[in-house]
C-alpha cells in the first residue's frame, strides 16, 4: 500500500494538471529513490509471468471471469467506488481520502478490479501505470480481500488480472510497496515472482518499514 506523506505529494501535483503520465519523479518513488539497498535479487525464471501464455485468469467477452463461485470484474463506474472503499478502509493503518481513491480509479480504471461474490465486493485491487525513467512502471497502490474469504486465490487472481491489464498496456516492470511485517502479503506476491528490491525506513506515519517488492517484465 502506498503511504499517505506520499500520496499528500501526488495528489497535489495532480490538482495543478500534473495527473495521468505526469508523476515521473514524484511520489512513491522519489522520495526513497537514496536509500540504501538491501536486497536486490535479479531477474529470475520463478518469474511466473514471463511466460504471458500461462495466465490462468481470463476475461471472457472482455467482460468478467468467474473463478470457484468468485466473479472478478472490470470497475465500470463511480457506483463501485463505496464497495471498494468499505473493503480497503477495513485493513489500512493510514485511511485514505476519497480523493486518494479517485486520482488512481479516475486515472487509471482499466487498473481497478473487483472481486463480487454476488452483491457483496469480497475483493479489490487499484494501481497505476506510469513512466519511470526508461521503463513503463505499473504501480499496485491497494489490495485487500474481505476476511472471511482469504487464502482462496482470490488476492492472488486480482494481482494477477492487474498484471495482465499491464502487461496489455505495455508496462515493463511492477513494484509495490508493503509492510515488513505483512507476511501475507509478502508470500502472495513473492509467489507471483516478485523480488524484494529495496527496504523503506519510516515508510509508514506509523512507524512501520516497508518492502518495495519489483517484478520484471521483460
Ligand atoms: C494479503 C491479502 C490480500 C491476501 O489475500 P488472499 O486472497 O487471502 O491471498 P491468496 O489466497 O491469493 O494467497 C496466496 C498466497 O499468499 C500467502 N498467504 C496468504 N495469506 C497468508 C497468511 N495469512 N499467512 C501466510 N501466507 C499467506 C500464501 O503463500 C498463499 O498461498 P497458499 O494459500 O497456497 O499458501 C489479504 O490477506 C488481505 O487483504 N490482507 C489485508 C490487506 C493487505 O495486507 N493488503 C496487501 C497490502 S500490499
Amino acid at each position: 500500500m502506498e503511504s499517505n506523506a506520499n500520496l499528500l505529494e501526488k495528489l497535489s501535483l495532480s490538482g495543478h494538471g500534473h495527473g495521468h503520465g505526469h508523476s515521473h519523479g514524484h511520489g512513491q518513488c522519489c522520495d526513497h529513490e537514496h536509500e540504501p539497498d538491501v536486497h536486490i535479487e535479479p531477474y529470475t525464471s520463478s518469474n511466473k509471468f514471463a511466460d504471458r501464455s500461462k495466465f490462468k485468469v481470463e476475461f471472457i467477452n472482455d467482460q468478467f471471469v468467474e473463478l470457484d463461485g468468485i466473479r472478478y470484474v472490470k470497475y465500470k463506474d463511480e457506483t463501485q467506488m463505496p464497495l471498494i472503499i468499505d473493503l480497503i478502509t477495513r485493513d489500512l493503518s493510514e485511511p485514505y481520502s476519497v480523493y486518494t481513491y479517485r486520482y488512481f480509479i479516475h486515472n487509471w480504471p482499466h487498473l481497478c478490479f473487483l472481486a463480487m461474490d454476488n452483491e457483496e465486493c469480497v475483493g479489490a485491487i487499484v494501481c497505476k501505470l506510469d513512466r519511470y525513467k526508461e521503463s513503463l512502471r505499473g504501480y499496485i497502490a491497494m489490495l485487500a480481500v474481505h476476511e472471511k474469504c482469504r487464502r482462496k486465490k482470490i488476492g492472488s487472481n486480482l494481482v494477477t488480472l492487474a498484471i495482465k491489464a499491464m502487461i496489455e498496456h505495455d508496462a515493463d516492470e511492477v513494484v509495490l510497496e508493503t509492510e515488513i511485517t505483512n507476511k501475507s502479503a509478502l508470500n502472495l506476491y513473492e509467489n507471483l515472482g516478485f523480488v524484494r528490491d529495496k527496504r523503506l525506513y519510516r515508510y509508514y506515519l506509523n512507524g512501520v518499514e516497508a518492502f518495495r517488492l519489483k517484478l520484471w517484465l521483460n
